[in-house]
């Protein structure tokens, strides 16, 4: 029975060693600390721009929780390769390591730090959060509807908020009805639009499934969801303008959710346009977009192309069409479209078979299409309301297309 005896648990240090390896673990935990603030400094370089005042904060609480992590990571990787190295096995070495049964000091240690680290990051992002969440009370507000698959703004004129041009007396009914009531007039673009310094809150409401609204650069997202209006506010640092996203998977056309650039360089889709400031805004968005819509043409094929301009519904991330500019992949082609709605479908003139797609898009689909458009009907207050005035407008603005 062999006894290994070569094995000595009581090493000696070497005279010094002690100090030494007090040496040893200073540089190696200021290397950590470095390390970690490294790490929280290079990375975020890959970030979008920070164009708010909201993502100065989360950047910054970010960078902290990435200076702890990446502190640490290089703690467990040190101590990993330290261990393997100092520890591995010796030639010949065929033993046990020695019976440690337990130590209270390091299990305390590495008890307290973490939970300490853990509440400083609870009550660093928690600070952060409501900060962020916050409503001034001065902002500006304006209401969105996500729907399968775009994204529409819409904007509120009172009497306060008409152009200094326009007086109420110019109005013709229903208009001034509707500016003067008191839920206001409401005109959509399929951007949306605020300027520089002023907060912005932005109410969330889904036609159908969840969608989520994300600005990057603005470092905000929220989810919309069935049933419940939901809000999150930003405010602007930086003129520019920015992709909104959906970031919740909605469908066959989510991609579609999304500020896109076509051909010479025009916007698609969502976006996110901050003027330098008020007047610009007025000037150069709401005011021309207000005349618009407080004095429409009187030409019913006008009107329509106005409000399928004004992406009031979502129709143009699904179709094409030349002369909006469309590019949508997900329903049929509508350039021509008043040519073929008249032999589209036997009995039915091409008025009819366009009102009735709109009404009812499942009864005639085209083949190679799924029935994935919104049914719009006619009751107001319920989803995808469509007056008949809008809908006498585009129709007749779709008949016009005949080539
Ligand atoms: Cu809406 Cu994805």
């Amino acid at each position: 029975m062999g006894v290994n005896t070569n094995i000595n648990l009581n090493q000696q240090e070497p005279a010094g060693g002690q100090s030494l390896s007090v040496i040893w673990i200073v540089v190696a935990g200021l290397g950590m600390i470095f390390g970690g603030i490294l790490i929280a400094t290079i990375t975020p370089s890959i970030f979008p721009q920070q164009a708010s005042a909201e993502a100065v904060q989360v950047d910054n609480l970010f960078r902290f929780m990435l200076a702890v992590g990446g502190a640490i990571f290089l703690l467990v990787v040190g101590v990993l390769v330290f261990v393997i190295v100092r520890f591995r096995a010796r030639p010949g070495d065929l033993a046990d390591g020695p019976p440690i049964h337990g130590n209270t000091t390091l299990e305390m240690v590495w008890t307290i730090i973490p939970a300490i680290i853990v509440l400083v990051l609870t009550v660093y992002s928690y600070q952060v959060w409501v900060s962020i969440r916050t409503l001034q009370p001065i902002h500006n507000s304006v209401a969105a509807v996500g729907q399968r698959f775009a994204w529409a703004f819409n904007y509120v004129i009172t009497p306060e908020d008409l152009p200094a041009s326009v007086t109420l007396d110019q109005l013709e009914e229903p208009i001034r009805a509707a500016v003067t009531s008191e839920a206001g007039m409401n005109f959509s673009s399929a951007q949306l639009h605020t300027w520089m310094g002023q907060q912005m809150q932005v109410s969330l409401r889904t036609e159908d499934v969840n969608h989520a609204f994300w600005i990057p650069a603005m470092r905000i997202k929220q989810d919309l969801l069935a049933g419940r209006e939901t809000s999150i506010s930003f405010t602007p640092i930086e003129a520019g303008t920015y992709r909104i996203i959906c970031a919740e998977l909605c469908g066959s056309g989510h991609g579609n959710m999304a500020g896109t650039v076509g051909f010479n360089d025009d916007l698609q889709g969502a976006w996110l346009i901050v003027h330098p400031d008020e007047v610009t805004y007025l000037r150069e968005f709401y005011e021309p977009e207000a005349a618009k819509v407080l004095f429409p043409p009187e030409d019913p094929a006008l009107r329509g192309r106005q409000i399928l301009v004004g992406a009031a519904y979502p129709c143009a991330t699904c179709h094409v069409l030349d002369d909006l500019g469309w590019v949508g992949n997900i329903g049929p082609n509508l350039n021509n479209i008043g040519v073929r709605a008249a032999t589209r479908v036997s009995g039915l003139t091409a008025d009819q078979y366009l009102r009735n797609s709109i009404r009812h898009p499942g009864d005639y689909l085209v083949p190679g299409y799924s029935n994935l458009m919104p049914q719009f009907n006619a009751v107001a207050g319920e989803a995808n309301y469509m007056p008949d005035t809008d809908l006498d407008a585009i129709v007749a603005y779709l008949l016009t297309q005949q080539q």
